[in-house]
């Protein structure tokens, strides 16, 4: 893509959300009809054997629950705190590079699919729109999910920008010091984001580009990551930043640990959708142990593979605050644009409020372990 191609989007306006779609992952197979077979690649994929992407899926669903009856659930409240903000359900929208391959309104479309259905969107340094149109797209909360460059004062002055353009807290993602092994994106033989241009890096002198000899989706993205990030980064950032830090790709108790020790407001337990290191743990199964170690000082949220109100409820009874979605945003962008991203967290936001209420757990606070069985 060549610089200023951006403006341009390779999908035409999509229309509404299908009568056919019921389900989140209904969304999936009409997302893939409007792609182009190596952006449908760029999505869908994990990394190497994709081991770790069915099972960051398949371990929420292997969770079985254990309902409580004879419970008044005739007032179901989904409501949660992250934060200082009280937002009336836990379902947040996942950072994603390149808004633009899916829908020509891009990532402000998404940010107004997320603030219409009352959540909070995490907006990507790699997406397709400059951080003051981010800002600009919609009246809600948002975080700005950031990749350091190496160079600092490029990195500070981004993160200037974002507190600008009003975003509320930086999530710092921490598992991607270079890119994993995307075979599937090699296999489909193009490279969306060959040559991406993101507006918020535009000027940044390039990092080190490890390999030495990088193939062309490794050229595409290593020059916007730094491989020499270390915990000092992050307690840099901290100090530097004026609104809250959390770091995103965190799976062991002792990095948690770490991070709160650091200073974070919070930690993101993820595995970047299995899109990284292949065979690392499902996040589902990460989770207990992060939340352990935090023992309440900070918030957790975590993603992957969240495709379910009952996948959230899990995530909540295991004890996160809150959860992201990447690829069903993204369907929902794809298939109807703003109102898309709106059906998709609205129908999660449902099936959880159904969940609770089978579950005999009217308010999140009543969603405890015991609920997973065996206990
Ligand atoms: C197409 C795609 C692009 C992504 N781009 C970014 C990114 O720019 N920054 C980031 O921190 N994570 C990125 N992620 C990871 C997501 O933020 C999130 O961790 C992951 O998608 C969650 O898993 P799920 O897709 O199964 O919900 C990306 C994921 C996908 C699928």
């Amino acid at each position: 893509m060549e610089p200023g191609a951006e403006e341009q989007s390779p999908v035409s306006p999509a229309g509404g959300v299908p009568d056919a779609a019921v389900s989140v992952g209904d969304l999936e197979a009409f997302a893939r009809e409007r792609l182009t077979e190596h952006t449908w690649s760029y999505v869908a994929g994990g990394a190497a054997d994709e081991i770790s992407l069915g099972w960051n899926d398949g371990a929420w669903r292997e969770l079985r629950l254990a309902p409580r009856v004879l419970v008044d659930v005739s007032h179901i409240d989904t409501a949660v705190r992250l934060l200082g903000r009280e937002l009336p359900h836990p379902i947040l929208v996942a950072p994603t590079a390149a808004h633009r391959q899916y829908h020509p309104e891009s990532e402000p479309a998404t940010r107004r699919g997320a603030a219409a259905a009352e959540s909070l969107a995490v907006m990507s340094t790699l997406g397709s729109t400059s951080v003051v149109d981010l800002g600009r797209a919609a009246d809600a909360p948002w975080w700005y999910q950031l990749y350091v460059q190496s160079d600092r004062d490029f990195t500070t002055a981004l993160v200037e920008s974002a507190v600008d353009a009003g975003a509320e807290a930086l999530v710092l993602t921490v598992d991607t010091p270079l890119l994993g092994a995307r075979d599937r994106d090699r296999r489909s033989g193009g490279h969306t984001v060959d040559g991406m241009q993101p507006p918020a890096l535009a000027g940044a002198p390039p990092s080190v580009v490890v390999p030495p000899d990088p193939r062309p989706h490794e050229r595409a993205y290593n020059p916007h990551l730094d491989p020499s990030l270390t915990w000092e980064t992050l307690e840099w950032l901290v100090d530097l930043s004026p609104i809250p830090v959390l770091p995103k790709g965190v799976t062991r108790p002792d990095d948690a640990q770490r991070c709160v020790d650091a200073g974070a407001a919070g930690v993101i337990v993820s595995n970047h959708g299995a899109r990284n290191l292949d065979t690392v743990m499902p996040t589902a199964q990460a989770l207990p142990g992060v939340v352990h170690a935090i023992d309440g000082a900070v918030p957790v949220v975590v993603d992957g593979g969240i495709r379910r109100g009952t996948d959230v409820a899990k995530a909540l009874i295991l004890g996160a605050d809150a959860v992201l979605i990447g690829r069903p945003a993204v369907w929902g962008l794809t298939v109807a644009g703003a109102e898309g991203v709106q059906w998709v967290i609205e129908t999660l936001w449902t099936e959880l409020a159904m969940a609770m209420g089978l579950l005999g757990a009217p308010t999140v606070d009543d969603l405890s372990v015991d609920l997973i069985w065996p206990h």
